[in-house]
């Protein structure tokens, strides 16, 4: 007789031998597995494990599944405050010569809220202040719920609040449902559905911010491969800028170099 797992069992017994990190994953986890569970006509967290063993299509799919979906406007907010004054002027500088665009990734780019704080940072002030560039921003998430509403760009006011308030009165139109996005903003970023597991990233990039997920959910073999993959669409001198609660463990910290003066940024070493 097999004894039922609970979900945490379930994550602790399956995530390590698949690189994943069981202690990141929440509540709304549990609820997309049962749902896969459900889906598959099995009968609980232990037949899913026997299941994942047998079908090695689904094993490689699990991260994904697993996938943990939240975020907010201007996330740390000195990590915004030295793209402002740091790492942005260093690239516009750097492009003043070499080409006029800036171009930009975030790849698990969640509702919208990442690369919106990013677009938002360009017209409340860069703009002006290098007048002669402009900036390219794309967005990745293998979530199409997530894409969607990043679309939308209306949010709830809780997802705002790190939004310094001369940015939220010029650029947010209250509504009744949360907060619009002016569409001057809005308009900047071009959502992509990508699985950065699986599909292959757009090149020729000068910054990528890829936070709370390749750091956070993956190790050893899948976290090197990722990281490899997101530096090789770097230009050489691109930046990589990850959360507060990310550092590089020994099996990246060849490939990304910290950026001095300024927090979470790192320079690939390609
Ligand atoms: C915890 S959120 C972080 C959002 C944002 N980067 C931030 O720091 O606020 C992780 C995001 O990564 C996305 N994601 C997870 N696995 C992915 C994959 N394989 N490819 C692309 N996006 C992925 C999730 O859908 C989610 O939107």
């Amino acid at each position: 007789m097999t004894v039922e797992l609970t979900f945490d069992q379930f994550i602790k017994t399956v995530c390590p031998q698949r690189n994943l990190d069981w202690r990141k994953y929440r509540r709304a986890s549990r609820r997309k597995v049962l749902a896969r569970i459900h889906e598959l006509g099995l009968s609980g967290f232990s037949d899913y494990a026997e299941y994942l063993n047998r079908n090695p299509g689904e094993a490689s799919a699990l991260p994904n599944l697993l996938r943990v979906t939240v975020s907010r406007f201007f996330r740390e907010k000195e990590t915004w405050q030295d793209l402002a004054t740091t790492v942005l002027p260093l690239l516009f500088f750097r492009r003043a010569t070499s080409g006029k665009i800036l171009r930009v990734l975030s790849i698990g780019c969640c509702n919208g809220e990442e690369p919106y704080s990013l677009a938002l940072l360009w017209k409340a002030g860069l703009e002006a202040q290098f007048p002669e560039n402009r900036i390219s921003i794309t967005a990745l998430d293998v979530d199409p719920d997530c894409l969607r509403r990043a679309r939308k760009a209306v949010y709830a006011r809780k997802t705002l609040r790190e939004v310094p308030p001369e940015l939220r009165e010029s650029w947010f139109e209250p509504l009744r449902e949360g907060y619009r996005l002016n569409p001057v903003v809005s308009r900047l970023v071009d959502f992509k559905l990508l699985d950065l597991l699986s599909d292959p990233i757009p090149g020729g990039q000068d910054l990528i911010l890829c936070r709370y997920l390749v750091f956070t959910y993956y190790h050893g073999e899948l976290q090197r491969k990722t990281v490899n993959k997101i530096t090789q669409a770097l230009n050489p001198g691109g930046i990589l800028i990850l959360g507060d609660k990310e550092k590089p463990g020994p099996e990246t910290r060849s490939v990304i170099v910290p950026v001095s003066g300024a927090k979470n940024s790192y320079i690939a070493v390609n």
